[in-house]
């Protein structure tokens, strides 16, 4: 049968019998199978309703964020002293660059930012990101199709809310960053998972897009420099990619966030860049977190064809209204000021990336692909499981993640938090000192390994 869900909002069915339908058990009007057009929502259900769950269905299948939730136990640890060295952090160990925190302090004492903003942001703050990817991208946007959020992740949430329909499917490059799913199944999108291992330096090709894009395909999800792999895609991967998808008229949601943290010969490629047709089907994700150290303000953003930023501003005005002032104005200090600080932490992180690689590498059983992007390294620990660990079989890398932390007081994040078992990921945005310990204590740990049993 079908459920009406939102019955008072059809203009064509009067308040009182939408209520009368509504109720549980209330005779349906609508024929079976009959779908009902314009607002109103129907939801197939195998039986009819007789007892409502505590918790939605919806939100009863979301899983916790596994890489905060790996950051807490760490924390909650070391707060009870306990010598634990965290590797599963997604966030710079430096502070907020000081002229930034300034603004924040000048904005507070100032009453004019007491107060909401418009819901898609200040406009000088839009004015100022526009004026940002023109200086990073290279390519020209309008404050109007630019929409401030609170942080990259709800950029993530809305940008899924704005294009995707039941029963889409998303191309989902795995292994992916954890929170991609499930803002795709919110939407009432089907995540398609398209898998590239170590051996293909989790890059994703054409040719294995091509092969999983069915008619349902409405997006594919792009993210370069990525988390939780650290690679990069080329320019010219990135715009055989984006050719395709054009070719296609499939929408890319591609997430920038880590833009300024690139190694070696590493570039970063905006896909928009590559393929300038593409900017009506595409919508950009990205924020202040990576490159300012501003993980705590909360400010990110997406730009995309207005239709769509209008939609996704519509959605926040309800969601959370506006991104907290001073947060945004911080956020236009650090937008509007250049890149010495990243510039800054990329070469403490370029430093710690070599000592890390370098080091898992020289474990048993570890691979780990050189990173050139992000603050994330992600081995694979496939020659591992099977074997005894000090008395376990580990079969899987979540088992492993698990002895870790229990044997030598080491987090890291399990593979299955970003697609299959088979892989952890360590952020090296870490102290010099305590990553190198960090490491040698898993090399201590898998040291002792015999083989299977
Ligand atoms: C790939 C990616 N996108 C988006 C985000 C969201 O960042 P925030 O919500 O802190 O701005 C993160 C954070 O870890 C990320 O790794």
């Amino acid at each position: 049968m079908y459920v009406v869900a939102t019955l008072r909002s059809n203009p064509s069915v009067e308040p009182a019998h939408a209520a009368e339908i509504g109720r549980q058990g209330a005779p349906n009007p609508y024929p079976a199978r009959a779908r009902i057009c314009h607002d109103v929502r129907v939801t197939e259900l195998q039986e009819p309703q007789t007892q409502h769950s505590r918790v939605s269905a919806r939100l009863g299948a979301i899983a916790e964020s596994a890489t905060l939730a790996v950051d807490a136990k760490a924390k909650a640890l070391k707060a009870a002293g306990r010598p634990v060295i965290g590797f599963g952090a997604g966030e710079p160990d430096f502070p907020t660059p000081q002229y930034i925190v300034d603004a924040a302090i000048a904005a507070c004492s100032d009453p004019v930012n007491h107060h909401y903003t418009p819901a898609a942001g200040l406009p000088a703050l839009r004015e100022a990101i526009a004026a940002k990817t023109l200086r990073d991208s290279g390519y020209p946007v309008s404050a109007g199709q630019v929409l401030v959020t609170n942080g990259g992740k709800q950029a993530v949430y809305q940008a899924f809310a704005a294009v995707v329909d039941l029963g889409d499917e998303v191309l989902l490059p795995t292994p992916y960053w954890t929170t991609y799913p499930e803002a795709i199944k919110l939407a009432g999108g089907i995540p398609v998972d398209v898998f590239a291992g170590a051996d293909a330096g989790y890059l994703v090709t054409v040719e294995q897009l091509e092969a999983a894009r069915t008619p349902r395909t409405k997006a594919l999800l792009f993210c370069s420099p990525s988390n939780p792999t650290g690679a990069v895609y080329s320019p010219q991967q990135t715009r055989a990619i984006g050719q395709w998808a054009l070719e296609h008229g499939i929408w890319v949601i591609t997430d920038e966030i880590y833009e300024h943290l690139t190694y070696d010969e590493a570039v970063f490629a905006p896909i928009v860049g590559q393929v300038p047709e593409l900017a009506n089907t595409t919508i950009v994700l990205n924020g202040v977190a990576k490159t300012y150290a501003m993980t705590g303000w909360r400010v990110g953003w997406m730009i995309g064809p207005s239709d769509v930023i209008k939609a996704a501003a519509n959605l926040q005005s309800h969601l959370t209204s506006n991104v907290a002032n001073v947060s945004q104005r911080a956020a236009l200090a650090a937008v509007t000021g250049d890149l010495s600080a990243v510039a800054e932490m990329r070469t403490a992180f370029d430093r710690r990336r070599r000592t890390m690689v370098k080091m898992l590498n020289e474990i048993d059983g570890v691979a780990c692909p050189v990173p050139t992007g992000a603050f994330y390294a992600y081995p694979s620990v496939e020659g591992v499981l099977g074997r005894n660990i000090r008395g376990t079989t580990v079969r899987t890398s979540a088992e492993l993640a698990t002895l870790i932390l229990e044997q030598v007081e080491v987090a890291v994040v399990p593979g299955e938090a970003f697609g299959p078992s088979g892989f952890i990921r360590l952020s090296y945005a870490l102290g010099d000192a305590d990553l190198v310990e960090g490491v040698a204590r898993i090399q201590g740990l898998l040291g002792d390994l015999e083989p299977g049993r």
